[in-house]
């Protein structure tokens, strides 16, 4: 497969269960490329996204994510792929009882880091990048929701990958703080050459931040102009 892509489907088919849910999917993605997933509930939105990330196993087609053959991968492999994507989803969500930093401190942990003086350094800066300068020991619970999904991206963050995989980011939150989260990312892409793939059924934000659109529909997914 080709390099100048970070992300390559070639006529893949998801199933949940027995069910064929998508099929024949064609996608690819290049560094610092932002784009949309959109499609009704039900759709297949989540399933393209599990799929990127190894919680549905690629039983045809081929896929390559930030350099891992998907085809055949062993499960073991599952977590080394985990560490390029960044995951921003609503069912992934922080510790309410702990500190924003402990919350940080926790997946530097699960992910290899040993030299605590570089780990809280590592927080610090996401904290930074997220315009979230001395959070770090604030509790979960006492920051507002558009806070809390900021935490969560500077959690995606912690090892620096090179893909952000955002599931409905938005689906809590008001219009202003969704526009933040937007701008957020948008600037996390060109800063840092991030690519992200959100799935989202928001139309105003589309609007808002344009890029390329990809639309789940009867069983296919394909760009939309
Ligand atoms: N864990 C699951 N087991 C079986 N079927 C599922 C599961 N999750 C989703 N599905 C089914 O797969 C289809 C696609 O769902 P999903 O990918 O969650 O869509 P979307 O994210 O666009 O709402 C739906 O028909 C849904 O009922
Ligand atoms: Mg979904």
């Amino acid at each position: 497969m080709d390099n100048s892509f970070v992300l390559e489907f070639d006529d893949v088919d998801i199933y949940q269960e027995q069910n064929l849910v998508l099929s024949k999917v064609d996608f690819k993605l290049a560094p610092a490329e932002t784009c949309y997933i959109i499609g009704k509930s039900g759709s297949g939105k989540t399933s393209f996204l599990k799929t990127i990330y190894g919680s549905i196993p690629l039983v045809s087609g081929k896929a390559t994510v930030a350099g891992f053959e998907l085809n055949g991968l062993d499960p073991k492999q599952i977590p080394f792929l985990r560490r390029k994507l960044g995951m921003v989803f609503q069912d992934f969500i922080l510790f309410e009882d702990w500190s924003v930093g402990k919350n940080l401190m926790y997946i530097l942990e699960a992910t290899g880091w040993k030299d605590r003086g570089q780990m809280t350094a590592r927080v610090l800066q996401v904290l930074e990048m997220v315009g979230l300068n001395g959070y770090e020991k604030k509790p979960v619970t006492s920051l507002s929701g558009g806070e809390q999904q900021r935490v969560v991206i500077a959690r995606s963050l912690l090892n620096n990958p090179p893909i952000i995989i955002a599931d409905e980011p938005t689906g809590n939150l008001d219009p202003d703080t969704s526009d933040e989260i937007l701008y957020l990312l948008n600037r996390l892409s060109r800063e840092f050459g991030t690519s992200i793939i959100i799935a989202t059924h928001d139309y105003r934000l589309i609007q808002k931040f344009p890029a390329r659109v990809y639309k789940c529909e009867g069983g296919r997914i394909t760009e939309i102009g």
